[in-house]
């Protein structure tokens, strides 16, 4: 039985936290960690880099024909993107792709702009087609935890343009939702508020998430079974549990 307490400040911190304009990140507590030897300076949360590096290495075996491009970004780095953007490339384009400093993932370390390796890589919109290594990565990478952030059918809510090199780690079994069900992650938070804990769980594939309102004051859990618990950033928190039921 492990005891837990939920406090305010929680709330900004997990793997599902929801970063953008309307939810600005919070002390989101993170451990970085380097991309590889060769990227040292592109670092990301350390479950991420693991998780992403397994699935470049291990599970699709290439070692560089997908290369990242920018990874964990502090405040004054968002800030010089944003405002180089501007003098470069204008208002217009620079809203469309780059998040306001302190609404970006990039800040939270768990977001990675990956490129097929090429010449004369973009950036702030490198290739990523739906065709070759890119697709199977895409395709892949639902099942270790990532989700495709930036949907061309999604901006209206992102209010950011179709991005398909940004990568999003949230966790399995969130990235399979999010992805069968073609949710942005504003909608799956937004679904999770139907779960409310601890009566009336999400079952899917062997877990039960629930959603737990934060109400003013901290929470105290006492859990068994194996869990994973992160904050929104809005109002709340996800616990993802293990069982054995379907139903
Ligand atoms: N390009 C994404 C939206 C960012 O700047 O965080
Ligand atoms: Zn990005």
């Amino acid at each position: 039985m492990e005891e837990i307490i939920l406090k305010k400040e929680d709330i900004g911190k997990g793997y599902l936290i929801l970063v953008n304009s309307n939810y600005k990140i919070s002390n989101s507590d993170i451990v970085l960690a380097e991309f590889n030897d060769k990227y040292k300076e592109i670092k990301l949360e350390y479950i991420a880099r693991n998780t992403l590096l397994y699935v470049l290495n291990k599970v699709l075996k290439i070692n560089n024909e997908i290369i990242p491009i920018s990874g964990y970004r502090t405040l004054e780095e968002q800030i010089k993107i944003y405002n180089d953007s501007l003098q470069n490339n204008g208002e217009n384009y620079t809203k469309k792709y780059i998040a306001i400093p302190n609404a970006s993932e990039h800040q939270t370390g768990l977001a990675i702009d990956l490129a097929l390796n090429q010449k004369n890589i973009d950036f702030i919109c490198p290739k990523f087609p739906y065709y070759g290594i890119c697709q199977k990565f895409r395709n892949i990478s639902q099942d270790y935890g990532f989700i495709e952030r930036y949907k061309e059918d999604k901006k209206d809510i992102t209010e950011i343009a179709k991005e398909e090199w940004h990568f999003r780690y949230v966790g399995y079994p969130h990235s399979k939702i999010i992805t069968e069900n073609n949710f942005c992650l504003e909608e799956y938070i937004d679904y999770l508020r139907n779960f409310i804990y601890p009566t009336n769980p999400l079952y899917f594939e062997g877990y039960k998430i629930f959603y737990i309102p934060y109400k003013n004051e901290d929470i105290n859990l006492s859990l068994n079974e194996e869990y994973t618990m992160s904050g929104n950033n809005v109002d709340g928190f996800i616990l993802t549990l293990k069982t054995n039921k379907n139903k």
